[in-house]
């Protein structure tokens, strides 16, 4: 191993503050481009204080999220805050490596086929214009957070899962606080109520068996052993805030982001077949899901540096989404580009489970909003819209909107 390479961490007075807080919808950090081109792999200063390296050239991240030296075991991971743990002893999909990981994996990859995922369009379809009528019958100015993106996606997840909708307000609150990029006491508190909720209902099904995806997964795998009944809870954890939060986000900001690009939307109005590759493009230029945390179990050497076992490394998939090398002109939002290869959905063993519905979710949604509300407009100016930069996945508090 050469020293010069492990010096450049060692010397290196400070490393690069993250959390890094993402202030503009549109925009990502400046330091974002900086890197890539000066430092694409970075110390970082993280609060836990563990040497840890920020990734920001889309070849290295998807070459370490598909390395088998790189871990996702929480107690290995750079810790951004106190309250990063073991992540208080969840056993997940997000927390198990392969060759275990592949095993779980594979329960759940039935339900999220592309098509098992095509069922479900005409019920999504029926819950997303049900929510535009209610929409279209109000006075304007309307949220489209509260009264579209959130309903639509939490609609969608508990439809799947077999969740009661009546509990909306409980989980999303709990997923909230979960979702902290540094979070605090509450947001480990909250993810065990998540745990207890989830526990109850899973139990229930255990009982007496319903037809969704948490109680197929109770008859076909708890029962007969092979799924202990906790790690049945905690992935239902998973499923539940992944399955929401992410695509509520994207919608709000897919909406907005044709709204502040008048020729893509009247494109997209003449042209619905465009609407699957608008959607990746959306996906890439967002990219809400940033930061992805991993920890190298070997010594890798990548990009001339030497990553040493235990470092912990930090993933900018949005950073990667914006790599000049693979995106020409990446900054600004094509329709017309091939998106596909984005790692908005992660990569390796990880990637999304729910990309499928989620592509569904956002096509079905934008699609609605761009055929039956013609002259949808923002309500305020686009600069006052807050957005949620202290969450790990990132997106807007509100787009109220007129018509
Ligand atoms: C636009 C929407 C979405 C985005 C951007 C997104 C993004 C991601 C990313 C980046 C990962 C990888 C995390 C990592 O490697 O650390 C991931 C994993 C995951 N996502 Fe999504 N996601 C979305 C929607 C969904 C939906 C709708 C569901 C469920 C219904 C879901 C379920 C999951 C699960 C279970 C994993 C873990 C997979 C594994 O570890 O094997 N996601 N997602």
């Amino acid at each position: 191993m050469s020293t010069t390479k492990v010096d450049a961490f060692e010397q290196s007075t400070s490393g690069v503050a993250w959390p890094m807080a993402r202030t503009c919808p549109y925009r990502l950090p400046e330091k974002y481009a900086e890197l890539r081109a000066t430092e694409p792999i970075a110390p970082a200063d993280v609060w836990g204080g563990t040497t840890t390296w920020l990734i920001t050239k889309h070849e290295h991240i998807r070459a370490l999220l598909a390395d088998p030296r790189v871990t996702i075991d929480p107690a290995k991971l750079p810790r951004l805050s106190p309250a990063d743990g073991d992540g208080g002893g969840f056993r997940s999909l997000l927390t198990i490596d392969p060759p275990e990981h592949n095993t779980l994996r594979r329960m759940f990859i039935p339900e999220f086929t592309v098509r098992r995922v095509r069922e479900m369009r005409p019920e999504i379809e029926r819950m997303v214009n049900g929510l535009i009528d209610k929409i279209l019958d109000r006075e304007p100015p309307v949220d489209l957070v509260a009264e579209l993106a959130l309903p639509m996606s939490t609609l969608v997840i508990c439809q799947l899962l077999g969740v009661p909708y009546e509990d909306r307000e409980f989980f999303q609150e709990r997923s909230e606080l979960a979702t902290r990029v540094a979070g605090d006491e509450s947001s480990l508190a909250a993810l065990l109520e998540l745990r207890d909720y989830l526990d109850r209902l899973v139990t229930a099904k255990t009982a007496n068996p319903t037809d969704d995806l948490l109680g197929a997964l109770v008859a076909s795998r708890v029962r007969t052993g092979e799924l202990p009944h906790n790690e049945a809870v905690d992935n239902a954890v998973l499923l539940l805030a992944a399955g929401h939060e992410t695509s509520a986000s994207m919608a709000a900001l897919g909406i907005l982001t044709l709204l502040r690009n008048p020729d893509a939307l009247a494109e997209l109005r003449a042209d619905r077949s465009l609407l699957p590759q608008a959607v990746d493009e959306l996906l890439r230029f967002h990219s809400i899901a940033d930061g992805l945390r991993r920890a190298a179990t070997e010594d890798i050497e990548l990009g001339g540096r030497t990553i040493r076992a235990g470092d912990g490394l930090i993933l900018l998939v949005a950073s990667g989404n914006r790599d000049e090398d693979v995106f020409t002109a990446p900054d600004d939002f094509d329709l017309h580009r091939p998106a596909r290869q984005h790692v908005a959905f992660g990569y390796g063993p990880h990637q999304c489970l729910g990309q499928n519905l989620a592509r569904l979710e956002l096509e079905i949604t934008l699609g609605a909003v761009v055929e039956r509300i013609p002259t949808l407009r923002l309500a305020v100016d686009a600069e006052a819209l807050r957005v949620r930069h202290d969450s790990t996945i990132f997106g807007l508090h509100e787009l109220p909107v007129e018509w």
